[in-house]
């Protein structure tokens, strides 16, 4: 009897931390949004408080917005012309209640990164320890940031082999846990760099198994997968497979395990709002979700995924990830104009993708 009550208690404990793990995956959560935060101020459009961000999104990352740095961190914000500070990254923090928030943070670019990494792993660390200091004033002016997602660490066209480059990141990384032992660090990746780096490398880049061990978890982003050139990319940046791209999702899946990237720590970025032909002179502002079902005719050329591959992604994500991350919250339909079951609609089809569930078409949301 006694023993079968403890065996009953241990099941118990084992569900209970099986459970909250999978709430709590890797810190992020298994399903996280993107949030521009400044929809109203920059666009004027609809507000969309922060309030409203739905409960199933457990992570809020500020999205479009990096925090670059030379020892001291500012905020330049591409898409505000007058310079202004991050708009509302403090009125996030102070209302994220039980969410957490993460913010993108790096240098700019590869080049930058390895000036400043040049060589941590042989002098203890210096330049690290000077940058944390220079983020510890960031983080002491906007209390309440959960957690870094580090940008600029891919090769770009020109790049040159930094050799030592994942003893040096690895350095950094275990100084940056050991200033800040609480700070969830990510980095972020695109499937795009990553499928080019592992079908046709022409330098070798990080080692992942390296690094991996100071890495709670990676952000494999297809926000940027393919243009948005052709009528074959009318359903979707981001195809599962194609005859037309090699930047496809069946190929990403191939490439992560190549690379060594755990599937427990993949958290899949998604685009959730249409794209235009690069060619065309629309603004992000005007990229939204609302517009497809609001002004079917005008946005006929767009590419923006249907109900069923938000679902597949979903699946995608539960299959070969840990969760996922949509991008951008508040452009993908805040007041459900198309008349689906709830606003936010492809946050909310990817979710139930990764769930298993179908979800039941919507009133205005009819590309097929
Ligand atoms: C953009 O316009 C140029 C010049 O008209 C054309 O050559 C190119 O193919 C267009 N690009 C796309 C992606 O449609
Ligand atoms: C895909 O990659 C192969 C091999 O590198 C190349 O021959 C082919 O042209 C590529 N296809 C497309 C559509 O880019």
């Amino acid at each position: 009897m006694y023993f079968y009550n403890s065996l009953l208690l241990i099941s118990n404990i084992l569900t209970l931390t099986v459970h909250t793990q999978s709430q709590d995956s890797n810190g992020i959560g298994i399903s996280a949004c993107g949030f521009f935060g400044a929809r109203a101020q920059i666009c004027g459009l609809s507000d969309v408080p922060i309030t409203s961000i739905p409960a199933d999104c457990l992570s809020i990352l500020i999205d479009e917005v990096s925090v670059d740095l030379r020892y001291h961190v500012s905020i330049p914000c591409a898409c505000n012309p007058n310079n202004r500070p991050l708009v509302n990254l403090d009125k996030i923090l102070k209302m994220k209640g039980t969410k957490r928030v993460f913010i993108c943070y790096g240098h700019a670019n590869i080049e930058e990164w390895s000036a400043m990494l040049a060589c941590e792993s042989c002098n203890g660390g210096t330049n690290s320890l000077d940058e944390m200091k220079g983020l510890k004033a960031f983080f002491n002016e906007h209390p309440g940031i959960d957690g870094l997602i580090l940008t600029g660490l891919e090769y770009d066209e020109d790049s040159f082999e930094f050799p030592g480059y994942s003893e040096n990141l690895k350095t950094y990384l275990e100084v940056m846990k050991k200033s800040f032992p609480d700070l969830i660090v990510g980095l972020d990746l695109s499937g795009r760099f990553l499928i080019d780096q592992f079908t046709n490398p022409k330098i070798p880049w990080l080692d992942i198994t390296v690094i991996d061990s100071v890495t709670d978890f990676y952000v494999v982003s297809v926000v940027f997968l393919n243009d948005c050139t052709s009528k074959d990319f009318r359903n979707g940046i981001a195809p599962m497979t194609a005859s037309y791209t090699n930047y496809t999702l069946d190929k990403l899946k191939d490439v992560l395990k190549q690379a060594s990237i755990p599937k427990e720590k993949i958290h899949f970025k998604f685009k959730l709002n249409p794209l235009c032909n690069p060619n065309d002179s629309y603004m992000f502002c005007d990229l939204t979700m609302e517009k497809i079902c609001l002004q079917p005719q005008e946005t006929s050329s767009w590419c923006v995924d249907t109900l069923s591959s938000f679902n597949e992604k979903g699946n995608y994500a539960n299959k070969y990830g840990a969760g996922f991350i949509g991008s951008s919250l508040d452009f993908n339909d805040p007041d459900n104009c198309c008349n689906c079951e709830k606003p936010f609609i492809g946050f909310n089809a990817i979710l139930d993708g990764f769930n298993g569930v179908t979800t039941k078409p919507c009133g205005s949301f009819n590309r097929n």
